[in-house]
């Protein structure tokens, strides 16, 4: 029995998660759910599956479930203390910590999970993004299983010998698969007018709002192809990015023989967090078969980096050390959260991630204190950007 804790219960990927647990009631049990303060939901998880604990951010909200719960006898304790997620985390009772927190923010909790031996499913890859180096360590040092989550990285932990790359595995490169998201076939004039509704409006994916955006900038890809490079440990040049609009083929292995690995499914979260329960046994999911004779084709697109800047920023940033991919994404989820309350325009996203980007010292980050300092610089810098542009 896996008994697990899961940060961003109310998400795409908690519920996603929830959905695949509830299926399979002899293998999981939840011990925590975690939000920032959506109540109304984790009451009804709560209704559910009945977990010891339950930990929201947001002090009114915890209020509000705590009556709720006591209004039909369910005895979940509602924690909102910082420390006490922490100790949840680490409670040896815990197997499997489900990092699924939108943003940076998810780097403390996920690394306390890493630092205490966890199994570790990793769909927040903006820690990972921030801290790589440091963040690979802690996986080394506590011996803590680590499987990633997001659909693409999934695939290629799929088709490589034992989800590893080693010097013997003859490997060529990594190719990452993209949608291109709902302006993929869109000029640069046109993507100015863009609106917030337009890009969370994924063609094929329902997600969260910030990787919506994300898709559609197309810097998702940049921060999966930063999480690849840390997690397979494998260099950016040899990191490939494909546009396939469809969706299905979620990522390929390239190997020295010829031979292309290639992990198809439908477009369904449900696959990829199935695997990371169950690996390396397989569950059922509740996602579809694949009917290829239905699909008849599909096509590949060279990714552009000139209308999606943000490859080339990510990429940039990845090559140049863990202190460009920490600022990058700091300033991304400062720009991204200010597109989404309309302050800046959908290209504007770009401009501020480069002029932080460009203007903010490199330096080596040796320590996660370290870290959250630079992220916090960058933060404050693509803040004033912002504020300056809306005068
Ligand atoms: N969605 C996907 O298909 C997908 C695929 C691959 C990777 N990912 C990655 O998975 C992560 C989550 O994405 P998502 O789409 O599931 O996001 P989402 O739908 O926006 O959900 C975010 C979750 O994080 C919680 N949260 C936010 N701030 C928090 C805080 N300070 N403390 C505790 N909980 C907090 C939210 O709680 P509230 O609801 O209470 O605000 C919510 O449960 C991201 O890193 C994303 O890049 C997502």
């Amino acid at each position: 029995m896996q008994n697990l804790v899961i940060l961003g219960a109310t998400g795409s990927i908690g519920t996603n998660t929830l959905d695949v647990v509830a299926r399979h009631p002899d293998k999981y049990e939840i011990h925590c759910l975690v939000a920032q303060k959506n109540d109304a939901l984790l009451f009804e998880q709560c209704m559910q599956f009945n977990p010891p604990f339950v930990w929201l951010e947001d002090l009114a909200s915890a209020k509000r479930l705590i009556d709720n719960l006591a209004s039909v006898n369910l005895t979940s304790q509602v924690l909102t203390n910082y420390d006490d997620l922490l100790s949840v985390i680490s409670d040896s009772r815990v197997t499997t910590v489900v990092s699924a927190m939108v943003g940076a923010k998810g780097l403390l909790p996920t690394l306390s999970a890493i630092q205490s031996g966890k199994k570790v499913l990793l769909a927040n890859k903006e820690s990972l993004v921030t801290a790589g180096q440091l963040f690979m360590d802690a996986v080394e040092k506590s011996k803590a299983t680590l499987i990633p989550l997001d659909s693409e990285h999934s695939a290629i932990f799929q088709c490589l010998p034992k989800g590893l790359v080693t010097d013997d595995i003859g490997l060529s490169k990594l190719i990452l698969t993209a949608s291109g998201g709902p302006f993929r076939t869109m000029s640069i004039e046109q993507m100015r007018e863009v609106t917030a509704a337009q890009a969370v409006n994924h063609p094929n994916w329902s997600m969260g709002p910030k990787i919506s955006v994300d898709s559609a900038t197309m810097m998702n890809k940049g921060l999966e192809l930063i999480e690849a490079h840390w997690l397979f440990g494998v260099p950016a040049d040899r990191i490939d990015i494909v546009v396939h609009p469809e969706s299905i083929v979620h990522s390929m292995v390239q190997y020295t023989d010829g031979s292309t690995l290639a992990h198809l499914g439908d477009h369904d979260m449900r696959c990829p967090i199935s695997v990371g329960l169950s690996w390396p046994e397989r569950i059922s999911s509740g996602v579809n078969d694949l009917d290829l004779v239905t699909l008849g084709k599909l096509h590949f697109e060279t990714a552009d980096e000139s209308r999606f800047r943000n490859l080339r920023l990510a990429r940039e940033a990845c090559e140049a050390g863990q202190s460009a991919a920490a600022i990058l994404n700091a300033a991304n989820e400062v720009a991204v959260e200010a597109f989404l309350k309309e302050q800046i325009g959908f290209l504007s996203i770009a401009d501020i991630n480069e002029q932080v980007l460009q203007t903010m010292p490199l330096e080596d980050l040796d320590s996660i204190g370290a870290v959250i300092e630079v992220d916090s610089r960058a933060r404050h810098m693509a803040a004033k950007l912002i504020g300056q542009e809306g005068r």
